[in-house]
């Protein structure tokens, strides 16, 4: 084998020459043990920690050179020069993994404090929205008139007035048009309204799908109303009208029956009392049966029905004749009930529902309690 370049020269192989001769005098280690030890106790993190190994106890540190070095020495300086830096080394790597413990447990420690979890903290779960319990309302009470067989129908909300008052047999100076506060929309000769009563769907329903009919409308209506805990101004209607040969009141009482029992439980039944409206004749307020007390006597007066046995509901009656022929029926041939209550009043008095602006404030936590009803 032919004699290697750092034979004899340079104690280094590669011939660094930032490591070449490294002095192997006891002031000299002592100088690289002390300054690795300064570089120890300054290292502030682990990484810092890190390059301080590399620099000082790494393979070009100058302890390892100068291990390295011992093997150019003549042989009677090795056992001494070997025992000073094998000493040097072994304090060097000493105070590293001391600094290591020491900055791996304050690491640990800032961990724990960083990234604690708190499991007292709750959880931010998105609430589920519900429907509105008005709108379940009008649902449920459609859907008893749909068991009953009824189809369902919709009409606009800003309306003709003739649609609204005129087809339903309030003549131009009838008293009866001022008994409701009408929004009039502007302009006043276009003729038309918010729609005060969800009635006038049933004259659009007879021109439009003709006779023998029988219609539920829920809807939206409108008064100049202010609001109050039972006045609202815009608020919700169920109608109902049904046009057929041999149509009675017995028919309207048994319907409503149907209705109130949906609403109110097995049982309930209304009543009629004598009223007056333009688009029937004869014409009845309905009440229904209070579903707490049920009319019986009790020892303090009902709170639901004040003692009367009775909840107003609405107004019905049989279809007058006018509002037959303004839709192009034979009153002769045809005859018909109708019926209109409350959406809200029925909502109040199912959910024992005080205030009537709690409807309609939009508190996502009122409407909450009513549960999910789909
Ligand atoms: N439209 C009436 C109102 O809003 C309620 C009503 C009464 C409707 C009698 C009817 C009815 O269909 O026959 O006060």
């Amino acid at each position: 084998m032919p004699a290697g370049t750092d034979e004899g020269g340079s104690p280094r192989e590669g011939g660094d020459p930032a490591s070449s001769a490294p002095a192997l005098t006891e002031e000299s280690i002592e100088a690289h043990v002390a300054q690795a030890l300064e570089a120890i106790a300054r290292a502030g993190d682990l990484d810092g920690l890190k390059e301080v190994r590399l620099a000082h106890a790494g393979d070009r540190s100058p302890l390892a050179l100068a291990n390295r070095a011992i093997g150019g020495l003549p042989g009677p300086e090795k056992a001494a020069a070997g025992k000073l830096v094998g000493q040097a080394r072994g304090r060097v790597n000493q105070a590293l993994g001391r600094r290591q413990q020491e900055l791996e447990a304050e690491r640990d420690e800032r961990i724990l404090v960083e990234e604690a979890m708190d499991l007292t903290v709750a959880p931010g779960r998105r609430p589920l929205g519900r429907r509105h319990v008005l709108t379940v309302t009008a649902e449920r009470m459609a859907d008893a008139m749909v068991g009953m067989g009824w189809e369902i129908a919709e009409g606009p909300q800003v309306e003709a007035e003739w649609f609204n008052f005129d087809a339903l047999n309030f003549d131009k100076d009838h008293p009866a048009r001022q008994m409701q506060d009408t929004f009039f929309v502007e302009p006043a000769k276009a003729g038309l309204v918010l729609r005060t009563h969800t009635s006038p769907v049933q004259a659009r329903s007879l021109l439009e799908r003709g006779v023998p009919l029988y219609v539920a409308v829920p809807g939206k209506t409108f008064r100049t109303d202010e609001l109050d805990a039972t006045h609202t101004p815009v608020f919700h209607q169920l109608e109902g009208l049904a046009i057929d040969e041999g149509l009675t009141m017995a028919h309207l009482k048994g319907t409503l029956d149907r209705l109130a029992e949906a609403m109110f439980g097995a049982g309930i039944v209304s009543r009629l009392r004598p009223a007056y409206f333009p688009f029937t004749e004869p014409s009845a307020e309905m009440d229904f049966r209070c579903f707490v007390c049920r009319g019986e006597p009790t020892a303090t007066p009902c709170r639901t029905c004040g003692g009367t046995g009775w909840i107003e509901w609405g107004g019905c009656g049989m279809v007058h004749h006018n509002v037959l022929r303004a839709c192009g029926v034979d009153p002769e041939r045809y005859q018909g009930f109708a019926f209109g209550m409350g959406v809200e009043r029925t909502a109040m008095f199912r959910h024992g529902i005080a205030d009537m602006r709690e409807l309609i404030e939009g508190d996502v936590r009122f409407n909450a309690q009513f549960g999910m009803e789909i």
